[in-house]
Order: C-alpha cells, then structure tokens, then sequence
C-alpha cells in the first residue's frame, strides 16, 4: 500500500512539474518505511538515502529507493563487477547486511582467542596448566588476595600428585608464578566470553544481524562454554591420583583432551575470524569495491571456471591437512614427544624408527591385541612424534605444489589476483611453521619456540581461511545491496 502510495505520489509530481520537490522529511519518509519493512531499520533506509537529518527529497531520489524494495533475492544470478545490474524486480526488501563494525568484532574476538591460545600453550610449557585444583566459573576469577588464601591454594596444590612426584621443593614464590600462569589463561578464557556475547546479545536484539548469523554466532558462544568445560575435563586428567599408584607414572594430562581443547580452539578461532573476514569483504563489495581483485568481469563465471574450483578444491584439502597436522602436533605436546629424536630429517639415523618400535605392543590394551595400530599412534611418544612430522611433511609439499599452481599461465590467468597473493603468503607461512617445528625439536622445546611453533599453526590456518575467503562468491546480501546501489546512481 505505501509503495502504491509513494509510486503515485511521485508520479503526480512529476507531471505537476518536472522540478518540483516532494516535502517530506527523510526521518519521516523512513519510518513509514520501516513499518511497511520491519527488517529494515529508519537508519539503513535513511542511510540509503544519504543521511539522518531532515531533508528535502526529490523525485528522483524516491525513485530509486521504490526500485530496490523490489529486487530479487535471486542468489543463482551472476552479477557484473563494478556494472550498474540490479537483479529482477521483487517485492522483497533488501536483506540484512551486517556493517563493517561487526567484522571488526568477530576479528577482534579471534584475536583473543589467538591470544589464548598462545597464553594457553606457555602455561602448558612452564608446566603451570595444574597449579589450580579447582574449576571455579565465577569466584574464581579473583586470585589469593592475602598470604592466608595463598597458603589455602598452596596447600591444595601440594594434595596433587605433580607437587608429590616433581615439584615438591617448589617454593610459594615459585608456586605463584605458575598459579599466575594458569589463572591469567582461565581469565583471558572468561574475559573472551564477554566480549562475545555482550556484542552478540547487542547486535541479534537491535536487529543487526541476520537470524541465520545470530544462530551461528550462538554457536560459537556454545563453543566458548564447552571449551571452559573442556578445560577443566582436561586440568582433572592430570591431577588423577592414579599416577602416584604406577611407578614411573608422570603427572600429565590427557593428550585425547589437550587435543580436544586446541581443536576446539582452532574451530573458535577459524569461525571467528572467517565470519569476520567474510562480513567485511562483503560490505566492500556491497558498496562497490572490487572482489578478490577481479574488476569489470563476471566473478560468478571465474568462480565457476574449472582451473579455479580446482584450485578451491585443493585449497580446502590443503586446509584440513594444515588442521589435521596441528592436531597432531597437540598429541606431541601431549606426550612431551618433541624430547625424543631431536634430530631432522632422520630419527635415530633413519628415515623412519623400525616398525617394532613405532607399533609397540607394550601400548596394546586388549587381550587380542586388535587395539595396538591405534594406541601406538595416539600414545606411543615415537610414533606420535613419527605421524607429525609425516604430516608436517605432507601438509608443506602440498603447500608449494598448490604455489607452484600459480605459475602455470592458465591458473594465473584464471585465478583472482588476491588469490594468488593469499596463496603465496599460505606458502611462506608454511616455510616458518616448517622450520620452527624442526628447530624446536632440534633445541629440545625450548618455551619460546614452543610458543611461536604453536602461534605459527593458527597463522597458518589463518593464511588458509584468507585463501578460501578469496575465492568465495560475495554474501547474497551483498550481492543485492550492491545491485541496489547500481541502480540508486541510475
Ligand atoms: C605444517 C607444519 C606444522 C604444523 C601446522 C604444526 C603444528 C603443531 C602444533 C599445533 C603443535 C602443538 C603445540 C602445543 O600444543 O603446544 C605442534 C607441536 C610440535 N611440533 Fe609441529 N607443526 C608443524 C610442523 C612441524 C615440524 C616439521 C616439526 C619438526 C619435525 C614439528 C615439531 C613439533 C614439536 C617437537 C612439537 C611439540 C612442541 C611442544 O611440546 O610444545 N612440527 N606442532
């Protein structure tokens, strides 16, 4: 009805007079608007419309505003970049397309996951991760606050059987340090909890993002809860007084755990970052900006070329074989492997370990033995260390054929140029994983390369992700808010 309205209102005033203005205020003309379109708030529709304040619109600026409340929400279209082509006329109003402010959220949200996981890693490291004996959600985010609360934890502390088996000459200033340790890590886990969902409640309420990213942005705040849960699972499987019952047992936790906690991580991490990319790209293109930077040609027809779904192909291969080499790395860290064989390539003068050593049937737990490949690959400390580097080798030999794609002239004629950059920086970046993965074995895991081995895997995947963002076709959002605007300047 308002659109039939409006439609007739302008048309009478452009035949009144072809100069003649219609008086009505933007704020006005935007709020009748929104009742007809709840999806779209006063601010964006006044945004399309330049500005906030109250102004004097003319015709011609209405016009175009009546045409983009009927574009098609078709996704299958393929759009010309940087072309004025509106999609087919539709009653549909524009979709929800989520500002740049949001990206900027979710990349600063992954950035403290990063920090987390750096953070995590060191305490793991400085073998602080059981230095507190309970999980305490909210009282425990303030420490000891006086020498009596000290001697409490101390006191707990020296019931676990780290403190009986390793650590029993530690001092309070010592045991502080690790405590600190530990506790900066739980709070930097709480602190991304907030910065997360506050935002989230925020944007989902005001209607900021759409039902479909609010859903799986909860998601990923699950995923913030779980891992606090999954930490804490972990933290219990080393203070298990089992160890002090087997002889020569070493107080450590789970590896099954620790690599569930630093995929789950990885998983945070990846969604948080890749969103936050995927929301920015979008709005560049939305508002006209090149894609991936491909001007003037169909992306939709270079997506679609075959020599570039290869590429998108072995890319996603190459992406889950980066995951899958990290994962592995945990089981490393897990079973301190990185102290035995420091030496690269050989292991013990060798290419490979004998097979009787890396398939001890010492590890085997059934009767049958039918469990002793599987154990000897999760638990065997010369076989985990076996597997990773096999798929640290594997993971850096597809890094650089997937690079030395690139220099074929029919893949650099095919491929987006920022996709070749991104590939190219996937490979470098797979060069200084490789070599401070060897080094730290060669230096038999010293903390800070320790830490920037483990920092490197989530640059890495970020490289990957940057990779596949670039090859992604734009948002359906974007994609009409940019037809939209075309046809605005028309
Ligand atoms: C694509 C290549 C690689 C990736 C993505 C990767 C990833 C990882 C990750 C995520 C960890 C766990 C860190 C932690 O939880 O503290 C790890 C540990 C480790 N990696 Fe790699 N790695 C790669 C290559 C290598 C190579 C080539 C070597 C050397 C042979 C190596 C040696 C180690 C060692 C010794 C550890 C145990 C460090 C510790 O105890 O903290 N890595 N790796």
């Amino acid at each position: 009805m308002l659109l039939n309205a409006l439609r007739s209102c302008s048309a009478r005033c452009q035949a009144t007079s072809r100069t003649a203005l219609v008086q009505i205020t933007s704020r006005t003309f935007s709020s009748s608007l929104s009742r007809s379109f709840p999806q779209i708030d006063s601010l964006r529709i006044a945004g399309v419309l330049g500005n906030t304040q109250p102004t004097t619109l003319s015709t011609s600026r209405i016009l175009p505003y009546l045409n983009h409340a009927r574009l098609h929400s078709s996704s299958k279209k393929s759009e010309q970049v940087g072309a004025a082509s509106p999609d087919a006329p539709s009653s549909e109003p524009l979709p929800i397309l989520p500002r740049p402010s949001v990206g900027g959220w979710l990349l600063f949200s992954s950035t403290l996951v990063f920090a987390v996981i750096v953070v995590g890693g060191v305490t793991r490291l400085t073998e602080s991760g059981l230095s507190i004996t309970e999980w305490r959600p909210i009282t425990g985010i303030l420490p000891p606050l006086n020498h009596d609360e000290w001697m409490t934890e101390f006191n707990k502390y020296k019931a676990t059987p780290e403190f009986k088996l390793m650590n029993s000459a530690i001092t309070l200033e010592d045991f502080k340090f690790i405590f600190f340790m530990e506790w900066g890590h739980r709070v930097l886990g709480r602190l991304i909890g907030l910065a997360f969902v506050g935002p989230l409640a925020y944007l989902a309420l005001r209607k900021k993002i759409s039902r479909s990213m609010t859903t799986r942005m909860t998601g990923l705040a699950l995923l913030i809860g779980a891992q606090g849960a999954m930490g804490w699972y972990m933290v219990k499987s080393g203070l298990e007084d089992s160890f002090l019952e087997t002889p020569g047992a070493v107080p450590r936790v789970s590896q099954y755990r620790l690599a569930s906690h630093l995929g789950l991580a990885f998983l945070l991490y990846l969604g948080m970052f890749g969103s936050g990319m995927a929301i920015i790209k979008d709005w560049k293109y939305a508002n006209g900006a090149a894609w991936s930077g491909v001007t003037g040609q169909k992306i939709s027809a270079i997506l679609q070329n075959p020599v570039v779904r290869r590429i998108k192909i072995f890319s996603w291969g190459l992406a889950g074989l980066v995951l899958l080499t990290a994962l592995s790395g945990a089981f490393v860290a897990g079973l301190d492997a990185g102290l035995l064989y420091n030496e690269f390539p050989l292991m013990g003068g060798r290419l490979a370990p004998p097979t009787a050593e890396l398939f001890d049937p010492a590890y085997a737990k059934s009767a049958d033995k039918s469990d002793l490949w599987w154990r000897n690959i999760f638990e065997n400390p010369t076989t985990v260390q076996f597997d990773h580097r096999v798929l640290a080798t594997t993971t850096y030999i597809a890094a650089a054929a997937l690079y030395a794609q690139t220099f074929k002239p029919a893949v650099r004629a095919a491929l987006p140029p920022l996709t070749r950059t991104a590939i190219t920086a996937a490979f470098a970046m797979a060069n200084v994983q490789v070599l401070l993965g060897i080094t730290t074995l060669l230096y038999l895991v010293p903390v800070p390369l320790a830490a920037l081995h483990q920092a490197g895997s989530v640059m890495l995947l970020s490289a990957m992700v940057h990779v596949l963002i670039t090859l992604r076709r734009p948002g359906a959002a974007a994609r009409l808010w940019r037809a939209s605007k075309a046809a605005q300047k028309k």
